[in-house]
């Protein structure tokens, strides 16, 4: 017996040991032959290597077949994105390295200079104004919360509630009733038979899994028709998916109970910004040219532009929406954890969302990477040594979801 990398895995190789995930559900038994979809499901759950029958220890994990001109390209590009991170960082090293060799794999290796120059038109005429002000007077008026949210957060509150009762709320709302069962038919969670109802779901997945996935659905799918040269949102979508799945893989390598609540945090963290773009199209566009020909942070130039960023504008619109505490605490803090009132949670959304910037997976608008939180970065006391594992896991999970965003 042996142990092998997932990565190295064949098909038709005999299992010596059997696998089990982080929750303690098997996936597979000792002695069965391994199949394709197996691997893809260890990858899923992040299992690392597995012990198959007479079987030798792979190598090295990363290959060494990558150009080496492509990769200095990479490290090019990386050191322009990167100009307001600390590169000596431990912790921005580690993730600095993963980035640029995701960037070779997967195509996203820009030409040199091409980032240095992509100078914008500034439109004329865009004055400066206070967002929050314009909230206070009435002259902007955000989004009502979505009935099947609403809805949903009545049920979670009622500790009475059961499977049942969730599954009755989704039902109401068709296009959410098939997102969420495309969701749990994907080989993200690789049931071995079709899941057609929501209630079988939730009693597969749990409560708090479906009501994450079903909360963060339906805020976003407000602000799916938000026009193309305001902002990319299937680009935007794959960002926040991205930063939602990495919250949680972080957040269950730290045992947190909250590995739900920081999925959510994740797939909302910059929501503001949609509000910012519908709001106030001309000074975003703004906004965005200036980041861009400046080189500058794109959330300082908004707080510039608008008297505030987006984590504020987001956390007025969960405040309003009445949901839970700390999902307008990750979402104000995840630019500055260390100052938030649960900083742990703030701060795993914000290492995640530095890690998503890095690997380029998707765009909320933002070029640059943007700074770390030194005291945040303190106070998780993680080892950058499994950044490669955690950033693995859920780059496996994200494109066994990717899917759902085509929707
Ligand atoms: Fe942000
Ligand atoms: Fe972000």
């Amino acid at each position: 017996m042996q142990a092998v990398q997932t990565d190295k895995l064949k098909p038709g190789q005999i299992l010596a040991e059997e696998v089990r995930d982080v929750n303690g559900r098997l996936l597979l038994a000792k002695g069965n032959k391994i199949k394709s979809n197996h691997i893809r499901i260890f990858k899923i759950w992040g299992i690392a290597e597995v012990n198959v029958a007479g079987a030798r220890r792979g190598k090295d994990r990363f290959d060494s077949r990558l150009d080496p001109e492509l990769v200095e390209q990479a490290a090019e590009n990386m050191k322009f994105l990167c100009r307001y991170v600390d590169l000596e960082q431990p912790a921005v090293k580690e993730i600095f390295k993963i980035a640029v060799l995701f960037r070779c794999r997967h195509n996203l290796v820009e030409p040199e200079g091409y980032l240095h120059f992509q100078e914008r038109a500034i439109p004329e005429r865009v004055q400066k104004v206070n967002f929050l002000e314009e909230l206070n007077k009435k002259k902007i008026v955000l989004p009502e919360i979505p009935s099947v949210v609403f809805e949903l957060n009545e049920v979670i509150a009622n500790p009475m509630s059961s499977a049942e009762h969730i599954a009755e709320v989704v039902n109401r709302s068709p296009s959410l009733t098939a997102l969420l069962l495309k969701i749990v038919n994907s080989s993200f969670y690789g049931f071995p038979s079709k899941i057609d109802k929501v209630s079988h779901a939730v009693t597969l997945i749990g409560t708090r899994e479906i009501y994450g996935l079903a909360l963060g659905i339906s805020i976003l799918s407000i602000f799916k028709n938000i026009p193309k040269e305001i902002i990319d949102m299937y680009s935007f979508l794959k960002h926040s998916l991205a930063c939602a799945i990495l919250s949680r893989v972080i957040a269950a390598h730290l045992n947190s109970s909250q590995t739900e609540q920081l999925f959510v945090s994740g797939l909302l963290h910059d929501l503001g910004r949609l509000i910012l773009y519908i709001h106030f199209p001309n000074e975003s566009h703004n906004i965005i040219a200036r980041s861009i020909n400046e080189a500058s942070l794109l959330y300082k130039e908004e707080k510039d532009y608008l008297g505030c960023d987006h984590a504020q504008v987001g956390r007025q619109l969960l405040k309003q929406w009445k949901l839970p505490m700390l999902l307008e605490n990750n979402v104000f803090y995840h630019h500055k954890p260390s100052a938030a009132q649960q900083p742990i949670p703030a701060a795993i959304v914000h290492l995640a969302d530095l890690m998503v910037n890095s690997l380029g997976i998707g765009s909320s608008g933002e070029r640059f990477v943007p700074p770390l939180d030194h005291d945040a970065w303190e106070n998780l006391e993680l080892s950058p040594s499994c950044f490669e594992k955690l950033i693995g896991q859920a780059i496996h999970q994200f494109e066994a979801l990717e899917s759902i965003l085509n929707v």
